[in-house]
């Protein structure tokens, strides 16, 4: 029944916390690798918790992927979000259009009334381009808004798929496979251990600048992203793990 369900769910959740170190886990029922509507069920379950948390001014960072993207199609409008602000976590990560940060990031502002400021930085970025793009006055203010954000909303891949899907080479994907690399998230790859290994060059959010004054919540569901999950949350545990139940129980039997 559905009550039982709901408990093996709250199950699911209370030990995800214990196993993973995060503060709070959310799981939906399902498994996204096989059904595209449970990512709109993350994506549900992650604006609601946003909801909740949000105050007038914030700032909210959120990544790319299509994770991500499902969580913008979820958006409201919301009365609380006219006075804040999104952005792009970081930029050019070479997703497709609908998937960039600041695609994502337009849209939920467009959803829930709210405003929003654009990152724009191409994805292969030289030393030199880096370096004098930091140096421009309109790029350090939309980095300062980045890094005063309050909430980070944030998707986690396998690192392999997100190697591919990025077009990396035959050789980066080999490293990957031997250095036991498997997550991805923020354009940083990390082994089993939560290990950073590599680091895709772009502008916008550092990992180390996720403090304890942002609210940082985690969404990724697929048994296929278990692993990931669970080495990225060795890395640094979320506030907010939003996962599905799949994800949950494969992530529970490693
Ligand atoms: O490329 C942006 C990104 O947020 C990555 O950091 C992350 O690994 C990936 O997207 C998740 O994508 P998806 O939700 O499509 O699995």
């Amino acid at each position: 029944g559905v009550m039982k369900e709901l408990l093996g769910l709250r199950d699911l959740e209370a030990k995800l916390r214990s196993r993973l170190g995060v503060k709070e886990a959310i799981v939906v029922p399902g498994d996204s690798d096989a059904f595209t509507w449970v990512k709109r069920e993350l994506g549900r379950a992650c604006i609601a918790r946003m909801k909740e948390a949000v105050k007038p001014h914030d700032v909210i960072a959120v990544m790319g992927g299509t994770t991500l993207a499902a969580v913008a199609e979820m958006m409201t409008p919301d009365p609380n979000m006219e006075t804040v602000t999104f952005v792009p976590a970081r930029g050019g990560l070479g997703e497709q259009v609908e998937n960039q940060a600041n695609t994502i990031s337009a849209q939920m502002a467009g959803k829930a009334g709210a405003n929003y400021k654009l990152l724009h930085v191409p994805d292969q970025l030289s030393e030199e381009t880096y370096a004098s793009l930091i140096a421009e006055p309109g790029v350090r203010d939309i980095l300062e808004k980045i890094k005063s954000a309050s909430m980070v909303i944030h998707g986690i891949g396998e690192a392999n798929t997100m190697a591919l899907r990025r077009g990396s080479s035959e050789e980066f994907l080999h490293k990957l496979t031997e250095e036991q690399v498997v997550a991805e998230a923020f354009g940083y790859y990390f082994d089993k251990k939560g290990t950073v290994r590599y680091k895709q060059r772009t502008i916008g959010l550092q990992l180390d600048t996720l403090d304890d004054s942002k609210l940082v919540i985690s969404v990724a569901g697929g048994a296929s992203k278990a692993e990931a999950i669970s080495a990225y949350m060795n890395y640094r545990p979320s506030d907010v793990l939003i996962t599905d139940e799949e994800a949950a129980k494969r992530l529970l039997s490693m």
